[in-house]
């Protein structure tokens, strides 16, 4: 049981690749915190692991919302009296379109959730992690935000900036017993992926060298790698889950 004792927040958590997550870590015996802006879906989620003999907490709470983060914080706390893992996996794809389309409201939207939805929840955890001198935090990045994906610029710099959040973090806290990873995901079968139109879909999996989707439990295997004890002299990486799609 590679998370016995270890607490881990999963944002959300309550479908496509964070519901994975969740489920990999409780099934290597961490207690799971289902962090997700959708109540019910969370409450749903949280309730699967629960019938299968698993600790977890659901929580209500949007990533772009300081004051909600910190209040999850606080109740994790509270409830676990650790934080141990911080999986950094809410993620809105936005409007596709081109940048001379997008407006000012998508363009700000999108940021808040994917890039300061993750400084929110990195530097609300923070603390714990650094009072014990053990974290990760493992973030969802994309492919996109290597390569700029055509029509999702606000999406596409919303991953790069992860890229560069985890680079910087990590090098901050690397005495400290945490580590500070992503992950790059090519298209994964999720409910994100099944909301672009058929053409956007055949672009995006046309890009990927072993001609499929990644599955969500493909990669909640990687995340699980970085959040664990196996990973410990990694940090700071961007590590690929693309299907040969990224070769850099
Ligand atoms: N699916 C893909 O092809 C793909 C590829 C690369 C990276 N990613 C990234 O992986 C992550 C998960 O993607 P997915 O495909 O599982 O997405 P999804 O849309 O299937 O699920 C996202 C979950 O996040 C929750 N969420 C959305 N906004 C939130 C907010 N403000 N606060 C809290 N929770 C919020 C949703 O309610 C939902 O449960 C995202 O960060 C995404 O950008 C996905």
């Amino acid at each position: 049981m590679r998370f016995a004792n270890r607490v881990a927040i999963v944002t959300g958590a309550a479908r496509g690749i964070g519901k994975a997550i969740a489920t990999r870590l409780a099934s290597e015996g961490a207690a799971v915190v289902v962090a997700d802006v959708n109540r019910d879906a969370a409450g749903v989620a949280a309730k699967e692991l629960e019938a299968a003999g698993r600790k977890v907490l659901a929580c209500p709470m949007d990533v772009s919302d300081p004051a909600q983060v910190a209040a999850t914080v606080q109740s994790v706390l509270q409830r676990f009296g650790q934080i141990d893992i911080l999986v950094n996996n809410a993620g809105i794809v936005g409007e596709v379109i081109p940048v001379h389309e997008t407006s000012d409201a998508e363009w700000h939207r999108v940021l808040a959730v994917n890039l300061h939805g993750v400084f929110y929840c990195s530097r609300a955890v923070l603390p714990a992690m650094l009072s014990r001198k053990w974290g990760r935090i493992v973030s969802l990045a994309s492919v996109a935000g290597k390569e700029g994906n055509p029509n999702m610029a606000a999406y596409s710099v919303s991953k790069a900036g992860v890229i560069a959040f985890t680079k910087s973090l990590a090098k901050e806290v690397a005495r400290d017993g945490i580590t500070v990873n992503c992950v790059t995901p090519a298209l994964t079968d999720t409910d994100m992926a099944r909301s672009f139109t058929p053409e956007q879909r055949a672009l995006l999996a046309s890009k990927v060298p072993m001609g499929r989707l990644a599955a969500p439990e493909e990669i909640a295997a990687v995340i699980a790698f970085l959040a664990s004890d196996d990973a410990s002299f990694v940090t700071g990486a961007v590590y690929d889950a693309s299907g040969g799609r990224s070769d850099y």
